[in-house]
């Protein structure tokens, strides 16, 4: 496994591969949802490549970047086991040089939901994804479905912008209890910990209604609204119902299928987590 700190010396390693590639980009503090992207690309690509960059563009003033949790070593350990060939760890200088003044504006899919409540959020996310893309040069990318509406907007980037990259959306992976896997369950203490499985809690209420048969996406906020009322260390943030592909918010009935998406504070810690209500009436 090959380590690369520059986008000259990633560019070189990536230039000997032939065959298809497959790119997880991250932000490092792997864990399970991360190595399940990596063995779908595994499976799917002739080689891999992660990047692990916590991107500084993507953090609001007030937001967690000075604390995100990182432990490279124990992350390349992580990746060398599940044989993935090169990782890109560039440090912020090389990604944003002291004169970089371009960035990727992403319309309508950035405003509802996390765009609302974290602005310019989605323009880092946009800007670093685009940059790893034109760098990693992969035939496929690979994205956790934990974040719903990061896929949506990475997905409408490159079809905007015509970029040769295939996206890969991988079902979330869950603790046994149902947490949504995330790099921020650490921030977690142990009464908060036992808290958070309400959040998955509340989306299967809304899962179990509509599968018998519920269509009223009001009905169905209200059902994870009433499941996460019950837990008094955790304040909701948002529940939304909405379209999939366009995050349009459902009012009424829902006719092709719904995003069912929430964020919500446990203490400091912010977390998100989301289902699909497929149009066929499976959840
Ligand atoms: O999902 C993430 O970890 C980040 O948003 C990403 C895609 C690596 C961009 O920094």
């Amino acid at each position: 496994m090959q380590v690369l700190e520059t986008i000259g010396a990633f560019r070189a390693a990536r230039a000997e591969l032939t065959g298809s590639l497959g790119f997880v980009p991250t932000m490092g503090y792997l864990h399970e949802g991360h190595l399940e992207l990596v063995r779908r690309a595994r499976a799917e690509c002739d080689h891999v490549a992660v990047s692990i960059f916590v991107n500084p563009t993507q953090f609001g003033p007030n937001e967690d970047l000075a604390r995100y949790p990182r432990d490279l070593p124990r992350d390349l350990d992580l990746l060398r086991a599940e044989g993935v060939e090169l990782v890109f760890v560039p440090g912020p200088p090389e990604m944003y040089p002291p004169d970089h003044s371009t960035f990727v504006v992403v319309e309508r899919a950035t405003a509802p939901l996390e765009g609302a409540r974290r602005p310019g959020h989605f323009q880092g996310v946009a800007t670093i994804v685009c940059k790893l893309f034109n760098i990693v040069a992969a035939q496929r990318a690979y994205f956790g479905q934990k974040d719903a509406q990061q896929t949506v907007v990475i997905r409408q980037m490159t079809r905007d912008l015509n970029m040769p990259v295939e996206i890969v959306i991988v079902p979330t992976v869950r603790e046994p209890d149902g947490l949504a896997k995330s790099s921020r369950n650490v921030y977690l203490d142990p009464a908060q910990r036992a808290a958070a499985p309400v959040l998955y809690r509340g989306l299967q209420q809304a899962a179990t209604l509509y599968q018998q048969g519920e269509r009223d996406a009001g009905m169905l906020r209200a059902a994870v609204l009433r499941t996460l009322e019950q837990e008094p260390l955790v304040a909701l943030d948002y529940v939304s119902v909405a379209e999939p592909s366009t995050l349009t918010e459902t009012e009424g009935p829902i006719r092709q299928g719904a995003l069912v998406s929430l964020a919500a504070r446990i203490g400091a810690t912010r977390l998100i987590d989301n289902i699909l209500l497929e149009p066929d009436g499976r959840a």
